[in-house]
């Protein structure tokens, strides 16, 4: 049905890469496929289980809410669950005041851009090289990867780009005093760049020096990814605008959220004639607004943020510990449970000749070496940060055990140790791979 009604690529991708196992169920931080075989999931769907797949908790609440006979978007009232999702999330990030709600990270993202330019009155904004806000126009104007960009353009006009971590070019770009925004993530999920210790707080200067609003893209990062609330507070940075999304969902039902300050939020919602010049049919429906409510308390309640911690630096400890085993192996970096392992060219000739060919067939398909035995003799499910990137990212549900940590750091242990025997049944993937990617 998918090769025939859908995306026949995304089935071809699926049955190249050995993935076409056929999850059918999936519990907290685990899948299972047809055969009832359990796969630790460090991908948690880009990022949306937070609190695992099909929390009892959060389940309950929806039902709850389908068993309430709620009236739900009666769109002439005003709802009591948006109302309490704002306050919850208000009283996490005590320096704002008011939030948007949206459908999507993208749907948050485009909201801002409208937000900043009608509460500057400037046309601009400014984003980062390799940031990724999502593929709708405005957002995917600001994203930093070409792939995504190519043939799509024209683009929003006003855009700039400037490299991640760069305040100069922060600074030039905001001295022409048009930028309505700088929109950053604090790290970035193309690639799991993280930012100097500085750079946040700086740049957060910079812009209220510039009359330019700071907007931070949270979407991926927040809600406790990261061992934090917010990213931000590992930096102590009070934005402008803060955008959330992705676990807000509790997995279940697509939610964006922005908040930000009332002078911000009244420029736009500025008279009653306005009260509806910016929405979304399905804004602030009532399943979303549960889902969003249900996921906070199971933070709080399951302490996930401190869990994020302690099983990411328990990750970064273990995974660290091999760099100076593999030459393959060039950095571990992350915070909390966002965990980039990045693999660059060894310096011996056998296994520089293996990468070079690998290199020659398609950018960054190293890591594919390590994704698919990770997967298939493994049963971890893992992704690469980005296109041609040569780092694997950990984005787990932030329930995950001692246990699982590892499972996590024994399979990569084997799965790199193995892709360091030249010859040896990883490099007939190899060549198998790159003959797949010459034929492309
Ligand atoms: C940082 C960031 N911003 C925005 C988005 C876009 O969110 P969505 O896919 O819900 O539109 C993503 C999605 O991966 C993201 O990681």
């Amino acid at each position: 049905m998918h090769s025939l009604h859908i995306n026949e690529q995304m089935v071809r991708l699926l049955k190249t890469i050995g993935y076409d196992v056929g999850f059918c169920k999936g519990v907290g931080q685990y899948l299972y496929d047809r055969e009832g075989v359990r796969y630790l999931d460090l991908l948690s769907g880009f990022g949306v289980f937070a609190i695992g797949r099909n929390h009892p908790t959060l389940r309950e609440a929806l039902k709850s809410v389908l068993d309430s006979d709620l009236p739900n978007l009666v769109q002439l009232d005003v709802s009591t669950l948006a109302g309490i999702l704002a306050e919850r999330l208000l009283a996490q990030v005590p320096y704002l005041d008011k939030v948007f709600f949206a459908n999507s990270g993208a749907e948050a993202v485009e909201a801002a851009i409208k937000f900043s330019r009608s509460a500057t009155g400037r046309p601009g904004i400014i984003a980062c090289e390799h940031a990724y806000h999502g593929l709708s126009y405005g957002a995917l104007s600001l994203c930093g990867d070409e792939i995504f960009r190519k043939g799509f353009g024209p683009f929003l006009p006003d855009c700039v780009r400037i490299p991640f971590n760069d305040l100069a070019a922060l600074e030039s770009a905001l001295r022409a005093r048009t930028a309505a925004a700088f929109i950053v993530e604090p790290i970035q999920g193309k690639g799991v760049n993280l930012p100097a210790d500085n750079y946040l707080k700086d740049a957060a200067e910079l812009c209220r020096r510039h009359g330019t609003l700071f907007v931070v893209d949270e979407i991926q990062t927040g809600l406790g990814r990261t061992g934090r609330f917010l990213a931000l507070e590992h930096w102590n940075v009070e934005p402008d605008m803060v955008l959330l999304s992705k676990s807000l969902s509790g997995g279940h039902v697509p939610v964006g959220a922005v908040l930000t300050r009332k002078n911000i939020f009244e420029k736009t919602f500025n008279r009653m004639d306005r009260a509806v010049v910016h929405g979304s049919t399905f804004g602030k429906n009532d399943l979303a607004m549960a889902a969003g409510i249900a996921t906070l308390d199971v933070i709080a309640s399951e302490n996930l943020i401190r869990n994020a911690e302690v099983r990411g630096e328990h990750l970064l400890r273990a995974l660290t510990a091999m760099i100076p085993r593999y030459e393959f192996l060039s950095e571990v970096r992350g915070k909390g449970l966002m965990i980039g392992i990045e693999f660059g060219a060894p310096k011996s000739l056998k296994l520089k000749a293996s990468w070079n060919m690998l290199e020659t067939a398609s950018t960054g398909l190293f890591c594919q070496l390590i994704t698919i035995p990770l997967f298939k003799e493994h049963k971890i499910v893992t992704q690469v940060a980005g296109h041609a990137s040569h780092t694997i990212k950990l984005l787990p549900a932030l329930v995950v055990s001692s246990a699982d940590c590892d499972w996590i750091s024994a399979a990569f242990d084997t799965a790199i140790g193995d892709s360091h025997r030249v010859p040896g049944a990883v490099w007939t993937l190899g060549r198998t791979l790159a003959g797949n990617a010459f034929r492309g």
